[in-house]
């Protein structure tokens, strides 16, 4: 082991400890088989398939598949299976209604597992395709998800693994991706590898709090590009409900197990993200005499601002 000096080896190996297959042939992998193809990653431009790229002929990376628009345009590039990365529950009546199969494999943003890297990649070999991999936005998890995917199946080569991950515009804050990204290699015993395909998997508490987070977040930045009003497409969207459904998940996930296991520095930067919702709250309720709509405006802006800095500091500090 000690004269393996590939990275590409060490995931195999880091792999096949993690799944209890010995590699016997481990040495040929990387070195005395030729290349396989490198690809050049295409840009989709799909409005319902969110920074959709082709990274091989028979794999699709990107985000979240946007009702039935974007299930219909999976449709009509053929795909044949989903893959969902992330923690939020897989549509599966929509992926039923077009035909589709959903298989959940999900990871966080902190890297992927060595067996999850074999899952990912035995299911990219031997599902159906085309196969579309995706997480909520397609640009962190799912471009490293569908990279490791391919380079262990055989379809990409190791060396431009970092470089989709830069097209996709995963961002270099994700240590953990680019890590997994750096040191995966191909594996050639896939057969040996056992995967459940599961179209739907339970998610631990706090991620799933976070899907719910996220997706409210996302709906007050819709309220905010609107003026602060209900935007013309989502009618159901009204600024202080969303204010207040963000307070709650946040307020529902103090109280659970998970939370409360954390440290005291975690739960004190929850309780201050609180804090921070509480506020945009009061500014939506409250229409101080003499503030002029855009002063209003402008300070509702800087409390989501604020909103979006405690996620992101959080993340780097408890996550990424
Ligand atoms: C107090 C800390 C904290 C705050 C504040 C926070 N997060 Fe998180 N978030 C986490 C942790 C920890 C995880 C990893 C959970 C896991 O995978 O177990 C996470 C995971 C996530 C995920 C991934 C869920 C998945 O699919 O697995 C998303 C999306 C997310 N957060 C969005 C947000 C958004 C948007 C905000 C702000 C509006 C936010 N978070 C605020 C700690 C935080």
């Amino acid at each position: 082991m000690l004269l393996m000096k590939k990275s590409g080896l060490m995931i195999c190996m880091r792999m096949a400890l993690a799944t209890g297959i010995c590699f016997v042939a481990a040495s040929l992998v990387m070195g005395e088989q030729p290349s396989p193809p490198t690809s050049g990653m295409a840009l989709l431009s799909i409005p319902s398939l969110p920074n959709a790229h082709r990274l091989h002929a028979k794999v699709i990376s990107g985000g979240q598949p946007d009702g039935d628009a974007g299930f219909q345009a999976l449709h009509d590039l053929g795909v044949r299976t989903v893959i969902s990365v992330d923690g939020a529950k897989p549509e599966l009546a929509l992926a039923e209604k077009y035909g589709l199969r959903y298989v959940h494999l999900p990871h966080g943003y902190d890297g992927i597992s060595g067996q999850r890297s074999l899952e990912l990649a035995k299911a990219v070999h031997d599902l159906p395709g085309p196969i579309y991999i995706h997480c909520h936005h397609g640009k962190h998890r799912s471009p490293a998800a569908a990279v490791v995917a391919c380079i262990g199946a055989g379809y990409l080569d190791h060396q431009v693994g970092l470089e989709v991950l830069r097209l996709a515009g995963t961002s270099p804050d994700y240590q953990g991706l680019y890590k997994v990204v750096a040191s995966t290699g191909r594996c050639d015993e896939l057969d040996a590898v056992v995967v459940d395909y599961r179209e739907a998997v339970e998610v631990p508490p706090l991620a799933t709090a976070m899907v719910q987070i996220e997706r409210t977040f996302d709906n007050l930045r819709l309220i905010e590009a609107a003026g602060w009003q209900s935007p013309a497409k989502h009618k159901d969207l009204t600024p202080q409900h969303e204010a207040l459904l963000l307070r709650e998940h946040y307020t529902e996930l103090m109280r659970t197990e998970e939370v409360l296991a954390r440290t005291s520095a975690f739960r004190e930067l929850l309780k201050s993200s609180i804090a921070n919702v509480r506020l945009l709250e009061e500014q939506l309720r409250r229409q101080p005499k003499n503030a002029t709509e855009d002063d209003l405006s402008k300070r509702r802006s800087e409390s989501l601002a604020v909103i979006h800095h405690d996620c992101r500091h959080c993340h780097r500090a408890h996550r990424d």
